[in-house]
């Protein structure tokens, strides 16, 4: 094992300011470690900063922007500013939406792919090859049982978190006998800020299926991490859809996710981690012209 004498192995929490993040540095604080929090609202950092403290460990907080083409490199340097590596990474930034893929607004689409696909592929690219050169720590990324099928009235969260999955598990296989672990944890819905920003809250799906205590995500997915897991679906309603999804053909798994998210009778639906009525305030979105039902 490598490590250079004057840096310090910190955990770093990307998306620490609420939510499954937050409690996932409460978990690793617990280990005495230095956690990085990092997320946009100063607000939440400061909190999250509260509650690693008290749970015995050391935070440093760096509010950043994932949107930003240097996010990663900006990581970087505020690491190696303060004396620390790092030695876990947890990308747990993300965000969905739900509606008809053509209806959404395109550019908020795309923002799924520069959080949930992009930063999560350069913070892991970027930091793995220190790892594997100390032989030790790893990365815990954020999937969901979204990974494990397609998802229509949701169609880009899906695919993001089936790239999440393939991903994830595809390095961990690389990096066995690395020391290095990569694991994906899959949680079916969390009562988190998301379940509203994204809409999510509205859709007959997410009513059905029971919620989970961001803290016990946390925990379930530490351990899994710690003890060298591919993947970790925290819970037995989580793991009893994911066997669900195994086991439907697609004829039948599609039109049903797609009748259980369709559109609710309200018609705002926004994401790009904005609040909800923020975003769209006000605005309706219109069906698309239909030319088979143009009459002459
Ligand atoms: N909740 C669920 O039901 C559920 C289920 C399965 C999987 N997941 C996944 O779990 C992860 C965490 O979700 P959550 O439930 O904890 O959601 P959340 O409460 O909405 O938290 C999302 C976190 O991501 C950060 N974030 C979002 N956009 C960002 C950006 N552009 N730059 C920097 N940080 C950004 C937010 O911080 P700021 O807004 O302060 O930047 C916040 O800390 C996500 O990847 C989500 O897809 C959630």
């Amino acid at each position: 094992m490598i490590l250079q004498d004057k840096f310090r192995p910190a955990v770093v929490v990307v998306g620490a300011s609420r939510g499954i993040g937050r409690a996932i540095a409460k978990v690793a604080a617990g280990e005495r470690s230095a956690v990085v929090l990092v997320a946009r609202s100063p607000e939440g950092l400061a909190a999250a900063a509260t509650d690693v403290r008290e749970a015995g460990g050391e935070a440093f907080t760096l509010e950043l922007d994932l949107f930003a083409g240097d996010a990663s490199e900006r990581l970087e340097n505020f690491l190696y500013t303060n004396g620390l590596i790092c030695d876990v990474l947890v990308n747990s930034a993300g965000y969905g939406l739900r509606g008809p893929a053509t209806a959404l607004p395109i550019d908020d689409q795309l923002g799924i792919i520069d959080v949930n696909i992009r930063a999560l592929s350069d913070l892991t690219l970027r930091f793995l090859p220190g790892m594997v050169r100390r032989g030790r720590g790893g990365v815990l990324n954020l999937g969901s049982i979204a990974g494990f099928t397609s998802g229509p009235n949701m169609a880009l969260y899906y695919a993001s978190k089936n790239f999440v999955r393939s991903f994830s598990e595809a390095l961990h296989h690389e990096l066995r006998r690395t020391g290095v672990i990569v694991t994906c944890v899959a949680p079916g819905p969390v009562s988190t800020e998301f379940l509203e920003r994204s809409g999510a809250d509205r859709a007959a799906l997410f009513k059905i299926l029971p919620k989970l205590d961001a803290e016990y995500v946390a925990k379930r997915a530490w351990r899994g991490f710690r003890s060298g897991r591919r993947l970790v679906v925290p819970g037995i309603s989580a793991k009893l859809a994911a066997l669900v999804i195994a086991f439907l053909p697609s004829a039948v798994l599609l039109p049903l996710i797609g009748r259980l998210q369709r559109r609710s009778k309200d018609p705002c639906l926004c994401g790009s981690g904005k609040k909800y009525v923020e975003c769209c305030g006000a605005r309706q979105i219109q069906p698309r012209h239909d030319p088979r039902q143009t009459t002459h």
